[in-house]
């Protein structure tokens, strides 16, 4: 029995909820895993405020179990499969969730081909959808433990889903660092710890290769059960979690994007270094990381990036700090490197 078992007495009926939720880009980076969706290192992200998932479900009590799935108004029975599965793991936490059948509408602010991780925001909307339906079957009224609840679940679909319910920078993952930090949960990193600098930033997506990933993250995560580099990858990540902590703290700006430039070269590495191995950047993308660099040299402005398992790259740089001469330097020198001149602009701020 966990905090999360559901009750045994419900009373369920029809029901339509709709959430929204959004997509978040770690700095800290989760890689590999273990059973049960329990990370091999705590890591941390940024949610994000434009690309957002938004997800209509429609509840009808007491019909054979079946899920429906309409992404952006075209019905897409792969996705139906995978939550119909995804509901089956939980039902021990939601014990009234195969007595019913769903239809699911959802649709994504971001486009669909971008190579935008969907799954974050996918289940962290599928998630608090449920939370909402338990809520009212259940009868509890405690919207704290039902957005833990909600991000535990969200972690079942999809691990990096479960820190897309808070917003700011959130942690997932045990750490001495953080007090209640979790690897069955997400916790949002404590504000008064965060200098001002690091509370209002830009993330803008330079969609380098649009369309489908070479590797799924499922497979990305399965390769560091054999990478031999992989006990010191974790090791690392706890290590960069207190260098973290004291550069949140302080506002030091240089060892910020050190530190998560480092982040996003291991990911890569990683990858480069597994059987068999994948090189996930492109041309475009080395491009623009040298870019970046030469640029940072010779102006000592603070542009710099992270990276997805994928060829995009997200432009990390503060609001207000000289704004807009980097917002011209990225459309007149870094935009020619994507597929469709595409860039999607997002924004944390908090
Ligand atoms: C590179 O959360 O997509 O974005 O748990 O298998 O669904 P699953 O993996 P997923 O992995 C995300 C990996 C990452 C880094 C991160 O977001 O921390």
């Amino acid at each position: 029995m966990s905090e999360f078992t559901g009750k045994k007495s419900f009373e369920i009926s029809d029901q339509k909820v709709t959430e929204s939720c959004p997509s978040n880009i770690a700095l800290i980076k989760y890689w590999g895993k273990y059973e049960n969706q329990i990370p091999a290192n705590p890591s941390i992200s940024y949610t994000l405020q434009i690309c957002k998932t938004n997800t209509e479900m429609e509840f009808f009590a007491d019909e054979k179990f079946s899920v429906e799935t309409y992404l952006a108004g075209k019905e897409e029975p792969k996705f139906a499969e995978k939550i119909e599965n995804y509901f089956k793991k939980i039902e021990e936490y939601l014990p009234w969730i195969l007595k019913g059948k769903y239809i699911i509408k959802t649709e994504n602010t971001f486009p669909h081909s971008s190579g935008i991780a969907s799954s974050a925001s996918g289940f962290g909307a599928i998630a608090k959808c449920l939370l909402r339906l338990d809520d009212s079957f259940s009868g509890c009224n405690d919207p704290k433990f039902s957005l833990k609840k909600a991000s535990f679940l969200a972690r079942l679909g999809s691990g990096s889903a479960c820190r897309s319910l808070y917003n700011g920078l959130v942690v997932w993952g045990e750490t001495v660092e953080v007090d209640g930090s979790s690897d069955l949960f997400a916790t949002p990193y404590p504000s008064e710890k965060i200098h001002e600098i690091f509370r209002s930033f830009n993330d803008w997506v330079l969609l380098i290769h649009e369309g489908e990933k070479s590797v799924s993250s499922s497979v990305g995560h399965g390769l560091m059960n054999t990478n031999p580099y992989a006990e010191r990858r974790f090791q690392e990540a706890h290590e960069s979690f207190s260098k973290l902590k004291n550069i949140l703290k302080s506002g030091d700006i240089n060892s910020f994007i050190k530190l998560v430039e480092h982040e996003a070269l291991t990911l890569h590495a990683m990858m480069m270094v597994s059987d068999p191995a994948f090189i996930l950047m492109k041309t475009g993308t080395l491009a623009v990381i040298n870019k970046i660099w030469d640029f940072r040299k010779k102006t000592g402005l603070p542009l710099f990036f992270t990276l997805d398992a994928g060829a995009n790259v997200h432009l990390l740089f503060p609001a207000n700090e000289k704004e807009d001469v980097l917002q011209e330097f990225i459309i007149k020198e870094l935009l020619q490197h994507t597929q469709n001149n595409g860039v999607v602009k997002d924004v944390m701020k908090f």
